[in-house]
């Protein structure tokens, strides 16, 4: 089997909260039995794009497995591609695959930059046509991008979810070897179908967003009490998936090291 951890929103800011937050969690990943094959954060990697916040995540998230971000509407493309990736500075988006036996990950990036909805390029489809076209005729497929492409009955997420949905949504469909879909941005774990396939969000592992029956703004609207979350997305052999939501209890200490 391979497992596939998933932690999203982790918006570095540069204060303590956040990045021990998002810290439990890759220290939780760390200890498992059986580790990871692969992490996967979308989006929202930064609160504000800053430099100095890549810096802070590209310390926090490192592990001794594969590591891969996509950029989310806080982020910036070009400090993400210069300190998370080591890559020199561009505003083009940031799609990446990873290829390991049996199961390929396609991560998209939906964000728009000075925007806070999501949109996939021209070129973006195009890549990911090229990609389905070269990934192994019997893996799996996952795709990961921040921006959800469904109503989720979230106030604040719906208004800035990913545009032209049905674009992506004929793409899936017309690929079998497609899994499910993957998103971050709704700052809740959720599940739900897209192109007929499973559509999965991870946990933020900052804070918790409601839903229309909870939210009243501007009194409630981010719930910060929660513990941490990620997903754990579990592939067997025959391509079956199976997720599991994990929240990480912090314990109640503040800023002592791990
Ligand atoms: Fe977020
Ligand atoms: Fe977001």
């Amino acid at each position: 089997m391979i497992l596939v951890a998933q932690v999203s929103d982790t918006h570095f800011d540069l204060g303590t909260r956040n990045a021990e937050r998002a810290q439990r969690v890759m220290a939780y990943l760390a200890d498992l039995r059986r580790r990871p094959d692969l992490i996967l954060v979308t989006g929202d990697i930064t609160d504000s794009g800053k430099p100095e916040q890549y810096a802070e995540a590209r310390v926090a998230l490192q592990a001794d497995l594969p590591v891969l971000a996509i950029p989310g509407n806080h982020d910036e493309r070009a400090a993400f591609r210069e300190v998370l990736l080591a890559a020199p500075p561009s505003d083009e988006p940031v799609n990446q695959v990873h290829r390991m036996a049996g199961l390929s990950v396609i991560l998209l990036d939906s964000s728009v930059p000075g925007q806070s909805g999501g949109h996939l390029t021209d070129g973006t489809y195009a890549w990911l046509d090229a990609t389905l076209a070269a990934t192994p005729e019997h893996d799996a497929v996952l795709v990961a991008l921040h921006h959800p492409p469904v109503f989720l009955h979230s106030p604040i997420v719906d208004p800035i979810a990913l545009t032209e949905p049905e674009r992506l949504a004929a793409v899936i469909a017309g690929d079998p070897r497609v899994i499910a879909t993957l998103t971050g941005h709704a700052h809740t774990s959720g599940a739900g179908t897209f192109a007929g396939r499973p559509l999965l969000i991870g946990p933020s592992t900052a804070s918790v967003l409601g839903g229309e029956w909870e939210l009243a703004p501007p009194e409630r609207v981010m719930d910060y009490a929660p513990d941490p979350a990620v997903a754990l997305h579990v592939i067997d052999d025959d391509h079956h998936l199976i997720t599991h939501f994990r929240s990480v209890p912090m314990g109640g200490w503040i800023g002592t090291p791990r």
